[in-house]
């Protein structure tokens, strides 16, 4: 594979980094932050369970639906659905993603990623010590109220992002992604050797995975389906985006299973590197948002030696996690700009990555009290919005799209024009005509509340 096409566009260098690099995608905050903190709210086990169903069942197809377009049309989600034929009203699921995944959802995403950076810098400073005296609840609000701080982290995480986004898909991107996937993985490793040695870690185990199936509800199954989305990538263009970079001799259904199992993979292990330590330290998982910024650094200053040490690296890997998924939501509005008003590749970078960051303040300063949107901090709201509203929506129109208008065309797609086997073919047409959308659409009328 060359690393641009007989048009001239871009296409990533190896089949092995464009999976490094759509996994780099999914891998991110959803895994590390969100994932856990969904399993601790919704009661463990239980939760992981559904996740997987859904996972496999709606998840993965809808992934390989994406890819479908993206590769079909080799263009940026705006464009994809005339570029292959479809009449232009279902552009608006191009619109919609862009504009949810490439602006808003990168706009409170690169405010967590900013609180990477500094907790980074704070593990080896005054962190550890403050969280001792069961202090990091404070520790947590001080930082977000200050205006300054966290603005400016958000800043520095952006431009981090915008950085290796001017580099491109193969220079940028994939050779970002090859370098810091391996090591995300290393680091998890020896987080999750850390927390089964410490004594008493077996508790958190069997809250990880042992189901208990009383503890269901139609919130559960919400949380579940909005935070497979997320965590996939799905719903809002972006591998669309990336799908369309690849080269006609792909198989798209091997990569899609790629993706989705490495995803998969690393929130399960994340779990495992979190659960055991928190009941470990006797302390509790169901706290919500605050488990990895408020719960874990009391579990590091409890640790018996090496607290700073761990402390730093957990958060290193949240930020590695957090860069490689930005850098797939910031391609989404750079690729927009580029072909829907021909700019230079520089151009859309720092005008988009502008807007972004405007976009983000208020999401960075509601944490500490304003602003709200009906009642919800400013972040929440645009985050509920985000991923219970126009995830679950637009992979719903995806479907419909793909399994009752484009059905052919994704077909030939799947298997490169029959010359590739996908002995799942059948499995996937019912799953992307009615399994995946009749599912999303019950848990999202069903689950749905402000
Ligand atoms: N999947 C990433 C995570 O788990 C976040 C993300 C990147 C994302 N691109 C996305 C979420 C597109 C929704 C849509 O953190």
């Amino acid at each position: 594979m060359s690393d641009s096409n007989a048009l001239g566009r871009e296409q990533w260098g190896s089949r092995l980094g464009f999976i490094l690099a759509a996994a780099g995608s999914a891998i991110g905050l959803g895994n590390i932050w969100r994932f856990p903190y969904l399993v601790g709210k919704n009661g463990g086990a239980a939760f992981v369970l559904i996740y997987l169903l859904i996972t496999v069942f709606i998840g993965l197809p809808v992934m390989m639906a994406e890819f479908a377009i993206g590769r079909a049309a080799q263009k940026s989600p705006v464009v994809a659905f005339k570029a292959i034929g479809a009449t232009p009203c279902w552009s608006v699921i191009g619109w919609m993603g862009t504009l949810a995944g490439g602006f808003l959802t990168l706009s409170f995403y690169n405010v967590v990623g900013g609180w990477t950076i500094k907790y980074m810098i704070e593990s080896l400073g005054g962190l550890l010590p403050l969280a001792a005296d069961g202090k990091s609840g404070d520790f947590f609000n001080a930082f977000v109220s200050n205006p300054y701080g966290v603005v400016f982290f958000q800043v520095t995480f952006m431009a981090l992002t915008m950085l290796v986004v001017l580099g491109g898909i193969g220079k940028g991107i994939e050779r970002a992604c090859k370098v810091v996937m391996p090591a995300l993985f290393v680091i998890l490793i020896i987080l999750i050797f850390r927390s089964l040695t410490l004594p008493g870690a077996e508790v958190g185990v069997s809250f990880y995975l042992k189901p208990d199936l009383s503890k269901l509800t139609g919130e559960t199954f919400l949380d579940a389906l909005g935070q497979s989305f997320f965590s996939l990538s799905l719903g809002l263009g972006i591998m669309i985006t990336y799908g369309s970079y690849l080269g006609k001799e792909e198989h798209l259904p091997s990569s899609a299973v790629w993706t989705a199992s490495l995803d998969t993979l690393i929130a399960l292990l994340a779990g495992l590197a979190i659960f055991p330590a928190v009941f470990a330290m006797g302390l509790e998982p169901g706290q919500g948002a605050g488990l990895s910024f408020v719960t874990l650094p009391a579990v590091f200053a409890k640790m018996p030696a090496g607290g700073k040490f761990f402390s730093f690296l957990f958060f290193l890997l949240l930020f590695f996690a957090a860069i490689t998924s930005s850098m797939s939501l910031m391609e989404v509005s750079t690729a927009f700009g580029i072909e829907k008003f021909k700019w230079e590749r520089k151009k859309a970078v720092c005008v988009m990555g502008t807007i972004i960051v405007l976009l983000g303040v208020p999401s960075a300063l509601s944490l500490g009290g304003a602003p709200t949107i009906a009642g919800k901090a400013f972040f929440d709201a645009v985050e509920y919005l985000c991923n219970n509203v126009f995830l679950p929506l637009g992979s719903f129109l995806a479907c419909l799209f793909v399994g009752w208008v484009w059905l052919p065309g994704a077909r030939e797609e799947l298997t490169n024009q029959g010359k590739l086997p996908f002995p799942w073919l059948n499995a996937w047409v019912w799953c992307i005509r009615v399994v995946a959308p009749a599912a999303i659409a019950y848990i999202f009328v069903t689950g749905l509340k402000w």
